[in-house]
């Protein structure tokens, strides 16, 4: 095996060249920074993953994932740790390689700014470390500018310290989705790259050299417009699910079916299909986020963006509709058991950020009913991030639906794809059954003898 430090100080060029594999840092080992940095190892490259988190690194070091993605696991231990080691020192992440990811949280805050404070003490740090040249890529989601400002808080902490080190920013913005994010990094639609210098684009698509030979289209750009594509894509695929779930509403009040309608709307090429399923609201660390942040973004410009304000009410009106979905069918919510089936904001993850579910929780709680749930994977972060909840965890479906007022399916995970309505009608109190992802057919559930509500149909 190649000693991981002695090649650190070669010039990434100069490695691939000599057929050499490269070395990546990545600050931050979260559900992007983990992904990307296994993926990276799994093309080849020697991957040093740095964060702050000091438990999140042990438990790495010692083989434990500490997030659920499919696949992820298989990688990290496959590549760990003859390409792939994990660390706390910051110093030793600059030191180990030329190219540095940034892949650190941020959170949008109240007033629709996002919080950059993450991406700008990373910069600072690696500014302060640095001994030469650096390619700095922000492949966290930021507002256009960041790239502008994280280039001015490096050039001016090495002029304070008097160091005439040349570097480079770049932006790579991930388009990943949870639950399928090592395929999705893997076979990406494309690749996103803004630049500012020739050189810096070479690195960075000898990284990507894999993905653009087998032909994912490479997208290169200015830093800003490049800044600005991740904020659209999120912002419009946030568009797809406001506008399907206002047509959902328009479809409940005339008698329509909601998923017939999207799936002849799905079939037009120029909609496409995807996208177009009506459900309880978006959730996740992204879209909820990234929306808000670009009217953060127009009201730094002076303009505000009427259509992404309507998506995001749309949204928060579709959270709520959930909660009055199951207060209409059981009327009265004191003392009454509602089952919550899924707790993740998607199948396929334990990311609980922004689920629906923390919203319909909170309202059966506060209407003091009784909440029983099960989730195959979320359970556990839902206990840590909400300890204050008084709800029973349950370890399968049926005992979670065990004398049950209403059962709601709020995430379409596949062990709730086939539940066996005949036992479920023998072991709840009354059969009503919400089904907030349109998973069933309704009729079929109303023979079972449940009464049945879905999403934008009867
Ligand atoms: P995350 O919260 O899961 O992980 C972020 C990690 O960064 C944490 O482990 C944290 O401890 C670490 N960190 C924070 N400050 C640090 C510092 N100064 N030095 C080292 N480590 C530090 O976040 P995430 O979901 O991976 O998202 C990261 C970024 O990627 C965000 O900007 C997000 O918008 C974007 N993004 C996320 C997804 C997704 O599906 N989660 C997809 C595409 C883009
Ligand atoms: C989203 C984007 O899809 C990714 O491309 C992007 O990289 C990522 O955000 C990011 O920037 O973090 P993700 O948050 O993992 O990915 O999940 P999605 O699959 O987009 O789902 C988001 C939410 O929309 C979920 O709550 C899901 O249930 C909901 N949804 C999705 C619908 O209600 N209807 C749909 O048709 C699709």
């Amino acid at each position: 095996m190649i000693s991981l430090t002695s090649i650190s100080n070669l010039h990434s060029n100069e490695l691939m060249k000599r057929g050499i594999a490269m070395n990546i840092t990545i600050i931050g080992a979260g559900y992007v920074g983990l992904v990307t940095g296994a993926c990276f190892a799994e093309l080849g490259m020697n991957v040093l993953c740095m964060d702050v988190d000091k438990q999140k690194v042990k438990k790495l070091e010692k083989g434990i994932i500490p997030i659920y993605e499919p696949g992820l696991d298989e990688l990290i231990q496959k590549n760990t740790p003859d390409r792939l080691i994990f660390t706390t020192n910051l110093n030793e992440a600059v030191q180990f390689s030329d190219v540095i990811f940034i892949a650190v949280n941020t959170p949008t805050l109240e007033n629709n700014i996002s919080d950059l404070s993450h991406v700008f003490k990373a910069a600072e740090e690696i500014a302060l470390c640095m001994k030469g040249y650096k390619v700095i890529v922000n492949k966290s989601t930021v507002p256009v500018f960041t790239g502008q400002r994280v280039k001015a808080i490096i050039k001016g902490i090495l002029q304070e310290q008097g160091k005439d080190i040349p570097f480079d920013v770049v932006s790579n913005p991930e388009f990943l989705q949870e639950g399928s994010a090592v395929n999705n990094f893997l076979q990406p639609d494309r690749i996103v790259i803004g630049f500012e210098s020739i050189h810096a684009l070479d690195v960075m698509r000898n990284i990507y050299s894999s993905q653009i030979l087998r032909g994912v289209p490479l997208v290169a750009t200015n830093i800003e417009t490049s800044e600005m594509i991740k904020y659209a894509s999120n912002a419009f695929l946030a568009t797809k699910i406001s506008f399907i779930n206002e047509i959902s509403n328009l479809c409940e009040g005339c008698g329509a079916d909601v998923s017939v309608v999207a799936y002849a709307m799905g079939l037009d090429d120029r909609i496409g299909a995807k996208f177009l399923k009506s459900g309880p609201g978006y959730g996740g660390s992204c879209l909820p986020k990234d929306t808000k942040a670009l009217l953060g973004i127009g009201k730094n410009i002076g303009y505000s963006p009427r259509l992404i304000k309507s998506v995001i009410e749309v949204n928060t009106a579709q959270k709520k509709l959930a909660c009055k979905k199951i207060k209409n069918a059981v009327k009265r919510l004191k003392k009454r058991t509602i089952t919550l089936l899924g707790l993740s904001f998607k199948p396929e993850t334990d990311d609980i950020r922004e689920s629906p579910a923390i919203d319909i929780i909170k309202y059966l709680v506060n209407s003091k009913a009784m909440v029983k749930v099960f989730d195959p994977k979320a359970s556990e972060n839902m206990k840590k991030l909400y300890s204050e909840f008084q709800i029973e965890y349950c370890s399968d479906p049926y005992s979670a639906c065990d004398k049950s007022d209403c059962i709601v399916l709020v995430t379409e995970w596949k062990d709730f794809m086939e539940l066996d309505f005949r036992r479920l009608k023998q072991i709840v109190r009354t059969p009503v059954f919400i089904d907030l992802r349109n998973v069933y057919e309704p009729d079929h559930i109303k023979k079972s003898g449940f009464q049945y509500e879905g999403i934008g149909r009867r």
